[in-house]
C-alpha cells in the first residue's frame, strides 16, 4: 500500500474522510502527539488499528470527538442519575476541551468493545488541532486514536516520524506540522473518583484548582496489579539508543561524550558532545528518534530543577530509560 501525504486543506480533508469511511486508517495531527486514526464504530478497522501497531489488545484506544455534545454517543453521562460525575465532566470539558485531557467516561454500547478492551468504560478525547476536527465532522463518525507510532517505541510528533514506522502500512498521514505539546495527554478518569492515569501538560495543580478537590494519581506502574490504565503496565516511549540521565551539576567536562547525544535545557560550551539537543516535552521524542537514527552510542538526558518539576515529561523520560538504562 503507498501510504499519502495529505496537508489541511478542505479538499485533502475529504480526502482523508473518503479513506476513513472506508474503513482505513489514517494518522492525523493533534497538539500532543500524531494520533492513528480509525472509525470508532467499527470493528474490523479498530482490529487493523492494535495489527498495525502490534499493540496488545487489552490496552484500550481513546476515541477523539469533534464537540463537546459528541460525548452523548459514546457515554450515558447525561442520563445518568449519579450528577457528581456529570458536573466533573462538565467543569472538566469546559475549563480544559479542546485539549490535551484525556476523560474517562462510563461506556453506552454505540463501539465496539475493542475499542475499551471489554472494560465498561471509554476514553474521551476533544484535540484542539482544528484540521483533526473538522475531519471528524467531515467523516460523521468518533475517530479512534492511539499515538500513531509502533508500539513501543517513541510516539510521532511530525507527519515524518508516522512514516518512518507505518509507511506502507497506513492508507494516509495528514500533515499538520509538529505537534505543539509534544508529549501525550494527561488522562483523568473520573468514572468513579477522579484519579489521574497519565502525567500531561495538564497538571494535577491545574485540575484541582478547576475541580475544588485533590485528585490522586494512580499508583499502577508495576507489571503484577492491574492498572486503572492497561496502557501504563507496558514499555513505551523506548528508543533503542541506551539513555543515562544526569544533573547538570554532575556532568563532567573530561567526560567523553562525543558518541552522545545531549538533551539538556540548558547550552552546555564546555562538554563536548557528538549532538546537543534542547531539552522539552517538545523535543524529547524527536531527540530519541534522532539518536536511533545517526546510531548514538547512548542519549544523555540532563536534568535541572525545572526539569524535575515537569511531571509529564519526566515520567516519559524514567519509563524511556527504565527499559534499557545505563
Ligand atoms: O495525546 C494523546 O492522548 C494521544 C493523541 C493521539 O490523542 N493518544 C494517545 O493514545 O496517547 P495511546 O493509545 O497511545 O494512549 C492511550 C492511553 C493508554 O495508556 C490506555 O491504556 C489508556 O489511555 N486508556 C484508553 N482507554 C482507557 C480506559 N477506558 N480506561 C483506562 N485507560 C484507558
Ligand atoms: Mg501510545
Amino acid at each position: 500500500m503507498k501510504t499519502l501525504k495529505l496537508g489541511t486543506s478542505p479538499k485533502d480533508i475529504q480526502a482523508a474522510a473518503e479513506l476513513l469511511k472506508k474503513g482505513e486508517l489514517v494518522a492525523f495531527p493533534t497538539e500532543t502527539v500524531y494520533g492513528l486514526g480509525a472509525d470508532a464504530t467499527n470493528t474490523q478497522a479498530i482490529e487493523h488499528v492494535f495489527t498495525v501497531k502490534g499493540r496488545p489488545t487489552d490496552n484500550p484506544l481513546i476515541v477523539h470527538i469533534a464537540e463537546k455534545n459528541d460525548v452523548n454517543f459514546l457515554s450515558p453521562i447525561n442520563q445518568m442519575d449519579d450528577l457528581f460525575i456529570k458536573k466533573q465532566f462538565e467543569v472538566l470539558a469546559d475549563a480544559f476541551w479542546p485539549g490535551p485531557l484525556t476523560i474517562i467516561l462510563p461506556r453506552n454500547e454505540n463501539i465496539p468493545d475493542t475499542v475499551s478492551a471489554g472494560l465498561p468504560t471509554v476514553a474521551v478525547r476533544m484535540p484542539e488541532n482544528q484540521t483533526t476536527r473538522a475531519l471528524i465532522q467531515e467523516c460523521g463518525f468518533p475517530l479512534v486514536g492511539p499515538s500513531a507510532n509502533i508500539s513501543g517505541k517513541p510516539s510521532p510528533t511530525t507527519a515524518d516520524h508516522v512514516l518512518q514506522d507505518l509507511d506502507g502500512a497506513i492508507a494516509a498521514v495528514v500533515d499538520g506540522g509538529p505537534c505543539t505539546v509534544g508529549i501525550e495527554s494527561t488522562v483523568i478518569d473520573i468514572s468513579i473518583l477522579p484519579l489521574i492515569l497519565r502525567p500531561g501538560a495538564i497538571t494535577q495543580t491545574d485540575i484541582e484548582n478547576i475541580l475544588q478537590t485533590p485528585v490522586s494519581f494512580a499508583a499502577t506502574d508495576t507489571e503484577d496489579q492491574t492498572p486503572r490504565s492497561p496502557g501504563v503496565k507496558y514499555k513505551h516511549y523506548a528508543p533503542t539508543t541506551p539513555i543515562s540521565i544526569l544533573r547538570a551539576e554532575d556532568l563532567k567536562e573530561t567526560e567523553d561524550f562525543s558518541t552522545a547525544l545531549i538533551l539538556s535545557p540548558i547550552p552546555l560550551h564546555s562538554i563536548k558532545s557528538g549532538e546537543l539537543m534542547i531539552l522539552s516535552t517538545q523535543t524529547l521524542y524527536a531527540g530519541f528518534r534522532k539518536a536511533d537514527q545517526d546510531k548514538r552510542e547512548r542519549i544523555v538526558i540532563v536534568l535541572t530543577d525545572e526539569i524535575e518539576k515537569q511531571k509529564g515529561l519526566m515520567n516519559r523520560i524514567f519509563k524511556a530509560a527504565g527499559t534499557n538504562r545505563t
